[in-house]
């Protein structure tokens, strides 16, 4: 007896709507497929679940994102994946974010197609191994809000196409070859001084050239602003003291001349950074008493003459002041308002002839070098003190519940990574901006081959991977540029940068700096990156 007719037609019905609904659900759109198939073909170590279906959308890829059938997004960062990346990325039309980030084995240029995702908000290719010269066309992506190249092998030029990008708020270059000058707009040229959304300006480590234009002073959004060891010259321009919101200055290694820079008005500015320039001798200029938010204060190798005034050791946040190799000379008072977060004072290598100490600082004073030493040679001040090796670590205690150990999710780890790779988490305000640095993520599958290497899991043997975090709190930038000089992508050295605090190493303290976090700290620490927790609050009280 054959079903009854009505009874075939509710199946037929049923697998029609049932099988209608799968393609709807899981159907890529073709040309979005395609492209990523071809892209897939180009890559080695793409992720496991990307053998195992033919519908990135559908049975879903991991760190593939999609809306309406067309990929979104594409978030592929510390994959190791090896590859070049092809013109096929530019049929991913609907593209809004693009992670490809710490992945050291992509290599070659970068294509002009990237120019066609005009729906871009986000491009992060940090800590890959392209090179050639960064495409004119990157200028098309008016979408654009966070571009991040830094930590490539770039060369070229700035392209003043760039000055078009004008919802753009993070433009990191840094630590590439790029040369040159800072391209300003004439005329129908666009240049970098139209990015009036900009807040930072990251192109240290490069081999740029020329002056610093007057017309970065037009940025006003501007919060941190680095351009040290480049090869800038000329003068600093009078009007970058009109840049009120800026919080970070570093100009260190780099062949300005001229007086050093007024920085009177700039009120917000909690770190600057002026070493190895040819400023002229100069005594200490008017801010060094003037800037409320100061936490650390470096000119190292320059010309500072004359006593050195001692307000700036009672800023409230205050911690470090790095004045080593100068010609300050005189006496030297550190008067009787100290900062309680005053660290460390290095006066290494000045002509300061006589000193009056006081009870009330017992953190780090450094005078070696110094006239005054002849009569105080035994004491501490002139002497160099072992660097303490002591380990930061963080107390988890205030954190969150015990999270269980073992594998992680990829697709968490990814979100961790581009939350703190697209800058979205925000830490406490007393950590300042952060820079996220990530090592590869071991897959628990072995069938992807050389996914891991031993090398990789270095010092934490948790179960998960390691994300690495550095956390920069302002005042800890010097040694970011120390790290990154050198090349602290795939740092082997957990933990190497992180200081304890000076009451606890007996010692110098090491400036703070970069630390890893492992994903269980991370993920604890942050209840999966809220804005109210606090990575690093425990032990030592706020991390800075
Ligand atoms: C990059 O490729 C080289 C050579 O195949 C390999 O030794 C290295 O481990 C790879 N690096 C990463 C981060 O995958
Ligand atoms: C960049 O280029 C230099 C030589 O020019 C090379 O030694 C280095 O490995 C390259 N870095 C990357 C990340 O490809
Ligand atoms: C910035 O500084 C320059 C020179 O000091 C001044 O002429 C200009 O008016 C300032 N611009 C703003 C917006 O404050
Ligand atoms: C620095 O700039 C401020 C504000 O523009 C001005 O009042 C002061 O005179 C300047 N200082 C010097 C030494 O030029
Ligand atoms: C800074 O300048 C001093 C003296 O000119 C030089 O010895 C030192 O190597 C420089 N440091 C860097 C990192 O360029
Ligand atoms: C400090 O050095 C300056 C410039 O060399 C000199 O004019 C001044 O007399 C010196 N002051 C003292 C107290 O030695
Ligand atoms: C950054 O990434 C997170 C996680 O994927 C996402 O929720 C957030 O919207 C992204 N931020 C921006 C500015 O697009």
């Amino acid at each position: 007896m054959g079903l009854g007719g009505g009874t075939a037609r509710l199946l037929f019905l049923l697998t029609f709507f049932t099988s209608g609904i799968h393609l709807i659900l899981s159907d890529t759109d073709p040309g979005d497929a395609a492209a990523l198939q071809s892209l897939k073909r180009q890559w080695q170590n793409t992720p496991p679940s990307w053998g195992q279906s033919h519908d990135p959308c559908g049975a879903p890829w991991e760190g593939v994102t999609c809306s309406n059938s067309r990929i979104t997004a594409l978030g592929l960062s510390t994959m190791s994946l090896k590859g070049k990346l092809s013109g096929d990325i530019g049929g991913l039309t609907e593209l809004r974010s693009l992670d490809l980030s710490f992945n050291t084995n992509l290599t070659g240029s970068l294509t002009p197609r990237l120019g066609d995702l005009l729906k871009l908000n986000i491009l992060i290719l940090a800590g890959c191994g392209f090179s050639g010269s960064i495409p004119d066309e990157l200028g098309n992506l008016a979408e654009l809000s966070f571009l991040a190249l830094n930590s490539n092998n770039f060369s070229g030029g700035i392209p003043p196409s760039l000055g078009k990008l004008s919802k753009l708020y993070w433009l990191d270059f840094a630590d590439n070859q790029l040369t040159g000058p800072i391209p300003i707009s004439k005329n129908t040229t666009p240049g970098l001084d139209l990015l009036l959304n900009a807040k930072h300006l990251l192109f240290d480590g490069n081999q740029l050239e020329g002056n610093i234009p007057s017309t970065l002073g037009l940025v006003q959004t501007l919060e941190v602003l680095r351009l040290d060891r480049n090869a800038l010259s000329g003068k600093v321009p009078i009007n970058l003291n009109n840049l009120s919101s800026l919080n970070e200055l570093n100009l260190a290694h780099n062949k300005l001349i001229g007086p050093l820079p007024n920085l009177t008005k700039l009120d917000a500015l909690n770190y600057v950074d002026l070493s190895n320039n040819s400023f002229f001798s100069s005594e200490a200029p008017d801010w060094f008493s003037t800037l409320p938010s100061l936490t650390t204060l470096v000119i190292e190798h320059g010309s500072l003459q004359g006593t050195l005034p001692s307000k700036v050791f009672s800023f409230p946040q205050i911690q470090q002041v790095l004045l080593r190799n100068n010609a300050l000379n005189g006496s030297f008072n550190m008067g009787d308002s100290i900062s309680t977060q005053l660290q460390l004072v290095d006066l290494q290598n000045n002509q300061i002839s006589s000193v009056t100490l006081t009870a009330d600082y017992t953190n780090t004073l450094i005078l070696v070098g110094n006239p005054v030493c002849t009569a105080l040679s035994d004491t501490n001040y002139c002497q160099l003190q072992q660097q303490s090796t002591k380990p930061y670590s963080t107390s988890l205690a205030n954190c969150g519940k015990d999270l269980p150990s073992g594998n992680c999710p990829m697709s968490e780890i990814q979100s961790i990574g581009f939350d703190l790779t697209n800058q979205t988490y925000k830490p406490p305000k007393e950590f300042g901006p952060y820079y996220f640095i990530a090592s590869p993520y071991p897959f628990p599958d072995s069938s992807r081959g050389n996914s891991l290497s031993t090398g990789v899991v270095v010092g934490i043997g948790t179960g998960c991977g390691l994300l690495v975090m550095s956390l920069v709190g302002v005042a800890i930038y010097a040694i970011r540029q120390k790290k990154r000089a050198e090349k602290a992508i795939g740092l082997s050295k957990p933990f190497a940068s992180w200081a304890p605090s000076g009451k606890d190493s007996g010692g110098v303290p090491q400036l703070k700096g970069a630390r890893w976090f492992s994903y269980e700290e991370l993920k604890r620490c942050t209840y999966n990156f809220t804005e109210s927790n606090e990575i690093g609050s425990g032990g030592y009280g706020k991390v800075y």
